[in-house]
């Protein structure tokens, strides 16, 4: 991987002074809560979008932590004498984290941003300078090796992520170090790796600056850098799945044909699972003329896992080429250059019958099931991150259901799930509803139909009587057969459970 073009990186070996650094920035308030406090929410925002004007208008002070954001988040050059108030200036040059400008300014190697952790760690990401977000507005580089910070895809990887503790963990494509730097909090070990080495150095840095433990870095394509037969608790990756004609910018374009990157990762990574670990990856997958998409990633579960497949988004393949176009900031440039891209894409997806691409989570957990269970569902609706534990959960229900016959299930019992509340749907004024649903607050926010004996019996589910005896009760009053009700109602019962409206109790 060619580094030519990117400018040289701080030392990672020199742990003592990224300590000190991060002792100055955290010092100067130099945190997710400080900046907000100094540039106010919209600022704030507009920096997460690439936008620094809003920045740059609100750090015109003297301040220490305006001078810091001026200089790490910013990229402009700033006095020696003020950056010597904060930081310990020699390290920092000698070290490769600052260098000089003319004759009196010192400016910043890479962007360090700020992140807080789930539990409020004072964490900070590195990346290239002007590549902290990636994103609609462009990078600020088109060099192929180019690593980016964070992204929306980063942070929606690292909250759908189960974070039970566990012993070992690998985060494929490291990139920022982003997933490794949240693997290092629950996980033993961390394994770290990327085919692109500067990426590697600078997961080096983030870790080292946010006072995370080092990872076991490794540098190689897909699941190369693994070792024969190791195997581990938690795979993440947040891969390169840009569907696009050649390998451009290593940090999207994966460089295999359509979605075969994806694909790869999924299929090879049931052998690198322990038993009961999880898989957890962001994909891209291309929906093909004549086949059926839900059929197409079924076919990409591995032998011996379960699988939850969710498709968050769809776009047709001119809205997908023209999204990838403005991250690479084509849409700033030659305007037949980018015409030419444009094209060269759309006969690319011509040729392979794609109609669209789907993006989404996929998360496999290691089983060893005969018959595992595949879900793969449609959910473009917000839900609340992080997700991690609802993840958990929802294959634990799995479990439950797999073991747990029509027969058993009238005899256990169940209790509603936190912050579920129904809905009745009809026209307004009319005596009854059409339907009734029910809706999560919480979690996937999910919501489903019901009819009038699933409402009345979620309604009593309080984990104290047993499903048969609840829909007894039910069919005295509604005047209807209890060994019908006992009969039909199970199925239901079933897809409450496995939506998690209603939780097994006990
Ligand atoms: C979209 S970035 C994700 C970075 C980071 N993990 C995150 O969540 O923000 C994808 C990363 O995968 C790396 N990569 C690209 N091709 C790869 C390959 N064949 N094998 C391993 N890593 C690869 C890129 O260099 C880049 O760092």
């Amino acid at each position: 991987m060619s580094e030519a073009g990117l400018p040289p990186l701080p030392s990672s070996d020199r742990p003592e002074v990224a300590a000190r650094l991060r002792e100055a920035l955290l010092g100067a308030s130099f945190t997710a809560d400080g900046l907000l406090d100094l540039l106010g929410a919209p600022a704030y925002a507009a920096l997460a979008r690439s936008e620094t004007v809003p920045a740059l208008r609100a750090t015109r002070g003297d301040t220490p932590l305006e001078a810091l954001v001026r200089l790490f988040l910013l990229q402009q050059p700033v006095p020696h004498a003020r950056v010597a108030d904060v930081l310990p200036v020699e390290d920092c040059l000698d070290s490769g984290w600052l260098r000089r400008v003319g004759a009196d300014e010192l400016a910043a190697t890479v962007d360090v941003r700020p992140y807080g952790g789930a539990d409020g760690e004072d964490w900070f990401i590195v990346s290239d300078l002007g590549c902290a977000v990636g994103g609609a507005g462009g990078i600020g580089s088109r060099d192929e090796g180019v690593v980016l910070g964070v992204g929306g895809a980063s942070t929606t990887l690292a909250g759908i992520t189960v974070r039970t503790p566990v012993s070992s963990a690998l985060d494929l494509g490291t990139g920022s170090g982003i997933q490794a730097l949240h693997a290092s909090r629950h996980a033993t070990r961390v394994t770290a790796t990327d085919v692109n080495p500067r990426a590697l150095h600078i997961t080096a840095l983030t870790l080292a600056l946010s006072g995370a433990p080092a990872a076991d870095l490794r540098e190689g394509s897909l699941f190369s850098p693994v070792r024969g037969d190791e195997t581990f608790d938690l795979v993440v990756s947040n891969p390169p799945f840009v569907i696009s004609p050649g390998a451009r910018l290593t940090y999207r374009d994966g460089g295999m044909s359509g979605d075969d990157l994806c694909r790869t990762i999924v299929q090879e990574a049931g052998d690198r699972l322990n038993e009961g670990g999880f898989a957890q990856f962001l994909a891209n997958w291309e929906h093909v003329e004549g086949e059926d998409w839900q059929d197409r990633l079924r076919s990409w579960v591995p032998r011996g896992c379960d699988a939850w497949i969710v498709q968050r988004e769809m776009q047709d393949i001119t809205q997908y080429v023209e999204l990838w176009l403005r991250d690479a900031g084509d849409h700033r440039g030659d305007v037949a250059e980018y015409q030419a891209r444009y094209d060269a894409w759309l006969d690319e997806f011509e040729a392979r019958k794609v109609k669209a691409v789907g993006f989404g989570w996929i998360t496999l957990r290691k089983s060893g099931s005969v018959v595992p269970s595949v879900t793969v569902e449609e959910w473009p609706h917000p839900v609340e991150q992080p997700l991690g534990e609802t993840v958990r959960a929802h294959f634990e229900r799995l479990d439950y259901l797999r073991t747990h016959d029509d027969a058993a299930l009238l005899e256990a019992s169940f209790r509603l799930a936190g912050e579920v509340v129904q809905e009745q749907v009809g026209l307004p004024g009319a005596e009854d509803p059409e339907h009734v649903v029910l809706r999560q607050n919480r979690g996937m926010r999910r919501a489903t139909k019901v009819d009038t004996v699933g409402a009345g019996f979620a309604g009593v589910c309080d984990g104290t009587m047993s499903a048969g005896r609840i829909l007894d009760a039910i069919a005295q009053l509604l005047g209807e057969d209890p060994v019908v009700l006992r009969d039909r109602t199970p199925a239901q019962i079933r897809l409450l459970v496995e939506q998690g409206f209603l939780e097994p109790a006990g």
